[in-house]
């Protein structure tokens, strides 16, 4: 018999109709009362065993985790909470699962200890409706560009440039690390390496998406990154995926508004298409809120933070502002901060951008115009020549959740400033030709899609939204 997706059996209207569903135990109640989850939502299917309908050694085999293929009749279930059963006529174990080595009990697991078996962490409510959530957000940014006329552009994952002249990058060599080939200075001689030169993996596609921009108007990427800064922190993985929008003719203007559109269409989209999950989730984070002290308690449900975030204007506000009313602020006052803020020109830490959302403005906040010194070389210079016409979009609970600017058109701005910071500028040779032939106003953004996760779900550990993180020392399964 066809199997039928227990998401689509408990929609169907039980009318005695003979079904298959297959599926992962989750409990096994009073030799009788089978939770069967098959992944498709987060809601079980009670299979109920009849009394001598399975043989005694079939029953026995019936355990946490085992993987069962289950026919019978679809039935109006009397018990609470569920509309349909399945009263079973034939079972069969697709694949048993020892109840003693099975390290998932029905019982509340630590994150911590699920992390290290993330092969089978999916198998909890927590991961699959995570990863459903996951999937969701990934459909919806594909959704709302292309209803706008983006086009999605696959920038490579192997390159030579470092987009951000932050240096963190992973190398991708084929040459043997014992035995490398040297040139006549000792130094290893990397045009003998696969590509001819070096090469690492990629920062950001921001740079050869905005070759695309220049050309098809308005683009996007979405795909995997990799830093190697040794962050080892809840907001930071070593590979996350982001998409980079990068739009010709737009100025930090539109670059704003595109972006708090693109947050509260994904938010809306997770609320409109993820309800379940997000219930679930909503009451997992309640939980974890009653674990914290009283002032580190969120004001807002996780489902009530979501409504706000797609129902209110984003804050907008420039560097300079954010830094007098950081100077003025009772917890640098105070010295509550680990990081005080005394000068203009400072980077800001995690801990301003959080008390600038969460206690100062209570919405998220678009900052902008920065002090070019802390921001990348292709931010377009404003007139103060201090600042960049840079913005990020920070969240509460998360801080940054993007980062972009408009960028700089002008040839001889962005050559001088490629040579002040002491980029090679041999190798941006490309980049540079853009702002020859045809230069455009433009501008762009990177999301961060696990940032933007943590977000929905309210989860707080960024390697809990991601199948198999990677960070400093960890690269296990
Ligand atoms: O601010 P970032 O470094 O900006 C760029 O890479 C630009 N090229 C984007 C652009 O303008 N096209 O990174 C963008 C976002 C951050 O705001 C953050 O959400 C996320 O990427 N991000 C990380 N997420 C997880 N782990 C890390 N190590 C991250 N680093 C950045
Ligand atoms: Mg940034």
């Amino acid at each position: 018999m066809k199997r039928i997706k227990i998401k689509e059996l408990l929609l169907t209207k039980p009318e005695g109709q003979t079904v298959t569903a297959k599926g992962w135990v989750r409990t096994f109640r009073n030799n009788q009362f089978i939770s069967l989850n098959d992944g498709s939502t987060i809601n079980n299917l009670q299979a109920v065993v009849e009394l001598n309908s399975v043989a005694d050694e079939t029953l026995k085999r019936i355990t946490t985790g085992a993987c069962l293929s289950v026919t019978g009749e679809l039935i109006p279930s009397p018990a609470k909470g569920q509309a349909v059963e399945l009263k079973v006529k034939e079972l069969e174990i697709l694949g048993d699962s020892d109840a003693e080595k099975f390290p998932l009990q029905p019982k509340k697991h630590s994150l911590e200890f699920l992390r290290e078996i993330a092969h089978l962490r999916s198998r909890t409510n927590t991961f699959s409706a995570v990863m459903r959530v996951r999937h969701a957000m990934a459909f919806a940014v594909h959704k709302f560009f292309n209803d706008r006329g983006f086009f999605y552009i696959h920038t490579p994952i192997i390159t030579g440039s470092d987009a951000e002249g932050a240096g963190a990058m992973f190398r991708v060599t084929t040459l043997d690390p014992n035995n490398p080939p040297r040139d006549e200075q000792g130094k290893v001689n990397f045009k003998e390496d696969f590509f001819g030169r070096e090469t690492n993996l990629t920062v950001s596609g921001q740079l050869e998406g905005e070759t695309y921009a220049l050309a098809l108007g308005d683009i996007y990427t979405f795909g995997p990154t990799f830093r190697a800064e040794n962050s080892n922190t809840t907001r930071h993985l070593a590979e996350f995926w982001m998409i980079e929008p990068e739009m010709a003719f737009y100025d930090i203007g539109d670059n704003m508004q595109l972006a708090q559109e693109f947050l509260q269409y994904l938010v809306r989209y997770a609320l409109e298409n993820c309800s379940e999950d997000l219930e679930f989730l909503n009451k997992r984070a309640q939980e974890e809120e009653q674990s914290k002290p009283q002032d580190q308690r969120s004001e807002l449900s996780l489902i009530d933070r979501l409504k706000f975030v797609a129902d209110n204007d984003f804050q907008r506000l420039s560097y300079t502002e954010a830094i007098d009313i950081l100077k003025n602020s009772n917890p640098n006052k105070k010295k509550k901060f680990q990081y005080l803020v005394e000068e203009w020109g400072v980077d800001l830490q995690s801990e301003h951008e959080r008390y600038l959302v969460e206690k100062h403005f209570k919405k998220p906040v678009i900052l902008y115009n920065y002090p070019k010194d802390i921001k990348a070389f292709y931010m377009r210079q404003n007139d103060d020549d201090k600042t960049v016409a840079a913005m990020d979009v920070l969240f509460p609970g998360i801080g940054e959740i993007i980062g972009g600017s408009q960028r700089e058109e002008r040839y001889e701005r962005l050559v001088k400033r490629v040579n002040e910071l002491s980029l090679p500028e041999k190798e941006l040779w490309w980049y540079l030709d853009l702002r020859k032939f045809g230069s455009a106003p433009h501008s762009g953004f990177g999301l961060g899609f696990e940032r933007l996760i943590l977000f929905v779900t309210g989860m707080t550990n960024i390697r809990d939204v991601i199948a198999y993180p990677r960070f400093p020392g960890n690269a296990e399964f």
